[in-house]
């Protein structure tokens, strides 16, 4: 924290408090102001104490009652929300975002097992965990759900870094004991015994939060996923995460390979990790059973736009996961998606539902990006919006980041309008600074490069 621990901020402060598709804000005419769920306050501030949320309110009357000594950050004229939470991604994958020409089962065997192979070098493995966790602040991400590889050292690196700038991030190793290369296989024991001391030495420890990572179902042994649900019931607080039903072929595998389970996601299942800490990437190929056992077990699913459409895996049916009341947040899973930014992943998911004939708010799109993601973390109690006593992790949106985003913005109407052209327009560009417990990251981030 920076010496001065009281901050001020001053802008168009936004935030959920709820799901606003609860009530209908599928109206671009509508005002804000008449959805519960939506809290706006144009020319506001936002007070932080020793990095956590004290109050938002109108900005001269937080002006008024401050007490000094406080720092000052004006950015009147812009939006002030939460954090961007990236619901899953794979830091080992920097460098093969973008690779082309393939689709799921062949692009891991082209391109992401050789980079994932380099990740028992531990400097190499600090190098990218800095490049990434830059690349999150630079786009407004502020917490994610992070893939390693399965050599622990990959997540040593990578909560060393985390921890070095007080992220809210969690991680796991990838366990993995069959059908990858001989050098990326574990064994089902010892994926068991290095994911507990992972746990034991990072788990809880100041922001961070460990995931057990069983990569997907067809490269784990039925030893391996049951010693995946021993972990957690060992450790009830830990996540689960994994992929989940992404490409046709992918799916005829498990099928193959699993053949006395129902589903892809009865497999899981029978060995005990489904929950209310799961998280389920992709879930593009769903039948009504497991829709319903998604929900009743209180599991969540990253929507990953990006990345369905890069690698041409499918388009996920948001509609029947906000029907069968499905936590789901948004993830890039680069290297897989081909962008860091929430706001490009917006607007995949936005035209990925448009080709199912829905619409996707831009008021429900933001809630998928912060109070959303954070509840699918089942993290909502520290993050994802600006209640009182939350941390104060957020960033700044520029309406007019481009000359192209001020032209449009010049006609933008309401609030929706504005939210909506930033989302289909802005990338990192459109982050004007990002804050994580009430500090000052990216223009920070700016000035060292
Ligand atoms: N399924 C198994 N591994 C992966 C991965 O690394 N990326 C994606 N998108 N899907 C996977
Ligand atoms: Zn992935």
């Amino acid at each position: 924290m920076t010496e001065n621990t009281q901050v001020l901020v001053l802008g168009d402060i936004l935030h959920l408090l709820g799901d606003p598709a609860s009530a209908d804000t599928n109206d671009p005419t509508r005002q804000p102001s008449d959805n519960p769920a939506v809290e706006y306050v144009p020319d506001g501030a936002l007070l932080i104490n020793d990095g956590h949320v004290t109050s938002v309110g109108s900005a001269q009357a937080l002006l008024a009652s401050t007490p000094e000594p406080y720092a000052l950050h004006d950015y009147r004229g812009q939006l002030i929300v939460p954090g961007f939470i990236d619901t899953h991604v794979h830091y080992p994958q920097c460098e093969v975002i973008a690779s082309y020409g393939t689709q799921l089962l062949d692009w891991l065997n082209t391109y992401t097992f050789p980079a994932e192979q380099r990740f028992s070098d531990p400097i190499h493995a600090a190098t990218i965990a800095r490049f990434f966790l830059d690349e999150l602040i630079r786009h407004g991400t502020t917490t994610a759900l992070v893939f390693g590889t399965s050599d622990p050292t990959s997540v040593d690196a990578f909560f060393t870094e985390a921890q070095r700038q007080n992220l809210r991030m969690i991680c796991g190793k990838v366990m993995m004991d069959r059908n990858a290369p001989e050098s990326l296989c574990d064994t089902a024991e010892s994926s068991y015994a290095d994911s507990k001391s992972l746990i034991q030495r990072w788990h809880q420890k100041n922001r961070l939060g460990y995931a057990v990572t069983p990569r997907f179902a067809p490269t784990s042994t039925d030893r391996q996923l049951s010693l995946a649900g021993q972990l957690l019931q060992e450790h009830p607080s830990v996540h689960l995460h994994t992929h989940l039903a992404e490409n046709t072929d992918e799916i005829a595998w498990v099928q193959s390979l699993f053949p006395d389970r129902r589903s892809y996601l009865d497999v899981y299942d029978h060995f005990g990790l489904l929950g209310s800490r799961s998280v389920f990437a992709h879930s593009i190929y769903l039948d009504d059973n497991d829709w319903r056992r998604l929900s009743d077990s209180g599991s969540a699913i990253a929507h990953c736009p990006t990345s369905n459409l890069f690698i041409g895996s499918g388009l996920f049916d948001l509609q029947a996961a906000s029907r069968w009341r499905i936590k789901t947040g948004l993830g890039t899973d680069v290297g897989g998606g081909d962008s860091f930014s929430l706001l490009r992943t917006i607007n995949e998911a936005y035209k990925i539902q448009q080709l199912q004939s829905h619409r996707l708010a831009p008021m429900s799109a933001l809630y998928m990006a912060t109070l959303g993601g954070a509840i699918a973390l089942d993290m909502q109690r520290h993050i994802g919006n600006f209640e009182q006593g939350k941390e104060a992790d957020f960033i700044v949106l520029n309406p007019s980041a481009t000359p192209l985003m001020t032209l449009r913005q010049a006609s933008c109407k309401t609030l929706e309008e504005t939210l909506f052209m930033l989302m289909m327009l802005g990338d990192d560009r459109a982050i004007t600074d990002t804050f994580i417990l009430g500090e000052s990251r990216k223009k920070r981030l700016a000035v060292a490069q």
